[in-house]
């Protein structure tokens, strides 16, 4: 298969922001883990990441044709972009979306995602793991995508 790890805002300070919440490892480190995990089972991996909004929804609408399925870290837009939700409906591109910490345990306004109802499902507080449970998840499915 050919994934895209899709990454928001402040998602490239991954290692030094709040480590006490996202962890130790840098973003670096989580694009050489999930392209390993693509490799190891006979696929690719493109990781993108960008702190602006129209940026994603570029790489959203870059993905027709292209890739078989997007694992989406939103970062905070999760809870206010309509625009990125509408670029998941526009696009017949499977996406599962990723949330490194648990955002049920944390603020009330991080409970909602109003991208999440445009994807095929959620995994939330598995740090960077929940990247390759996403990614196998896709891997066990492709025969029903
Ligand atoms: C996050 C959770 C969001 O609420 C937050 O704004 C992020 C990261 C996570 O991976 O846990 O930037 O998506």
């Amino acid at each position: 298969m050919k994934f895209l790890v899709i990454n928001g805002p402040n998602l490239n300070l991954l290692g030094q922001r709040e480590p006490g919440i996202y962890g130790e490892e840098n973003y670096e480190a989580l694009c050489q883990m999930v392209k390993d995990y693509a490799a190891a089972h006979g696929s690719t991996a493109e990781c993108f990441q960008s702190n602006y909004e129209g940026a994603i929804i570029d790489a959203i609408h870059g993905a027709r044709g292209v890739y078989d399925a997007i694992v989406m870290n939103p970062g905070a837009f999760t809870h206010y972009s309509i625009a990125i939700l509408d670029a998941l409906k526009a696009v017949d591109v499977p996406c599962i979306e990723v949330h490194i910490s648990n955002v049920h345990q944390r603020e009330e306004f991080r409970h909602k995602s109003v991208t999440a109802p445009a994807c095929v499902g959620q995994v939330t507080g598995l740090g960077l793991y929940g990247y390759l449970a996403a990614m196998g998840y896709f891997l066990e499915k492709q025969s029903e995508l």
